[in-house]
């Protein structure tokens, strides 16, 4: 079985989908790099033992990707790029017929970040992809991603009726600078300063951004205090459970890292608002980009594990059963493996394994879907194959 593979956005996950796509050789014959610079293209090809092709595009532009589309015959593209790239990228995926992946949630209004709702673009895209005989798979990093396929594996597996998700995301690695994001900047910040948004018994609750923390005894890691955001795996969860009546997401920061934020936010440094400096227009979070660490060189003095797992509570047999699954990755190993840092790796491989398994054929279905509506065993078990191993605790009890 062949196909090529077109990977877009040379970034820190770019790049592990560019390694790990390169591993499955039996898999994609011929895989393309491209982004908006080429030269980033080149440095990740260079450390890539077998030849992979690059290219450059403005993936804003969906004539562009057109374009590199019909020169380069991809059955699929990764899209690695950045939520502003996912509905140009669908839309040349729909005029060419090319299956479509990407990690995370769209941005269609570059001025306002849209947090619940945001899915509806690509929603839209369902019919279109249909006809066209094409899969688009939304969201299939880690979180989301890796998270929803653990709760359908659940629903699957182990619980009759799913009642209550915690998702919850530790890096508790060190890179031992004063403050930088584990993925693009941008996005990081204005997910963390955004207000925490949950959903219980039927309707969507806000908090103040970070304002909610709550101790998590996880297996492995111990005590940890995390903190309760909004997350965009939680919108298609409830939309796909519907017996859910409670769904949180909880991040684990260093005090460094959120004393940091607290200062930046309070001078301004995380606005989107653009500001006039001398007749020139500054968005400063994107300013603020420039001046921090690009999270592609993080790899290679990052140590310790991140940590991402699901608490799901529901009922078995009638009677009450929670379950963990979790995986750990360690930054160090992911580094001597594809030059990257654990949290680009978590996000990279999952995106891999499911162009695999759209090529191969259980994930080949036409439409726009979420990791949660297909068939989970395949997923799970090329997660233990290709190096995101998971583990499952369960309980079962009386009332
Ligand atoms: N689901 C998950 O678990 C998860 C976790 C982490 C990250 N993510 C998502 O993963 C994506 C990539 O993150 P990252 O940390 O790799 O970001 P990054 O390091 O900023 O890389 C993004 C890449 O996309 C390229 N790009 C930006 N605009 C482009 C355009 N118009 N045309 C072509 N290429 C363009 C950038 O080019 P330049 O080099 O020119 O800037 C850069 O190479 C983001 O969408 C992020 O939200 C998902």
């Amino acid at each position: 079985m062949h196909s090529n593979v077109l990977i877009i956005g040379a970034g820190s996950v770019g790049g592990v989908v560019a390694h790990k796509c390169a591993q499955q050789p039996n898999v994609f014959s011929k895989i393309c790099l491209a982004s908006r610079n080429e030269e980033r293209c080149r440095v990740i090809a260079s450390h890539i033992p077998s030849h992979i092709h690059t290219a450059q595009v403005d993936a804003n532009n969906p004539q562009a990707v057109v374009d590199l589309i019909q020169k380069f015959g991809p059955n699929v593209i990764i899209n690695a790029a950045l939520p502003l790239q996912n509905l140009p990228i669908m839309e040349a995926c729909v005029q060419e017929g090319v299956h479509y992946i990407d990690t995370s949630d769209p941005e269609a209004d570059p001025s306002k970040f849209e947090l619940l709702g945001s899915y509806k673009w690509q929603w839209n895209f369902h019919d279109a992809f249909r006809k066209k005989n094409s899969t688009a798979i939304l969201s299939c990093g880690f979180d989301p991603g890796v998270v929803n396929a653990y709760c359908a594996y659940a629903q699957q597996k182990c619980l009759d009726e799913i009642h209550e998700v915690d998702i919850v995301d530790y890096n508790a690695g060190d890179h031992g600078l004063p403050f930088a994001t584990n993925f693009n900047p941008v996005v990081n910040i204005q997910e963390v300063t955004s207000p925490g948004i949950y959903y219980e018994n039927g309707k969507w609750k806000e908090t103040k951004p970070l304002s909610i923390a709550r101790t998590f005894s996880l297996p492995e890691l111990g005590k940890r205090e995390m903190r309760l955001m909004y997350h965009p795996e939680l919108e298609s969860l409830v939309k796909h459970f519907k017996r859910i009546r409670r769904i949180q997401f909880w991040m684990g920061f260093s005090k460094q890292y959120l004393i940091h934020l607290e200062v930046l936010k309070n001078i301004g440094m995380t606005s989107m608002d653009p500001i006039n400096i001398e007749g020139n227009a500054i968005v400063p979070l994107e300013f603020l980009k420039v001046l921090l660490p690009d999270p592609a060189t993080l790899g290679e003095r990052y140590q310790g594990k991140t940590y991402i797992g699901c608490f799901i509570k529901g009922i078995k047999d009638n009677e009450p059963k929670q379950i963990f699954i979790y995986t750990i990755c360690d930054h160090e190993q992911a580094y001597r493996e594809v030059k990257s840092q654990a949290v680009a790796y978590t996000t990279g491989v999952p995106a891999m394994i499911a162009a695999k398994l759209i090529v191969e054929g259980p994930w080949r279905h036409p439409g726009v879907f979420h990791v949660e509506q297909l068939d989970p065993i395949p997923f799970m078990n090329d997660l233990n194959e290709y190096g995101l191993p998971w583990k499952i605790k369960q309980e079962q009890h009386q009332a």
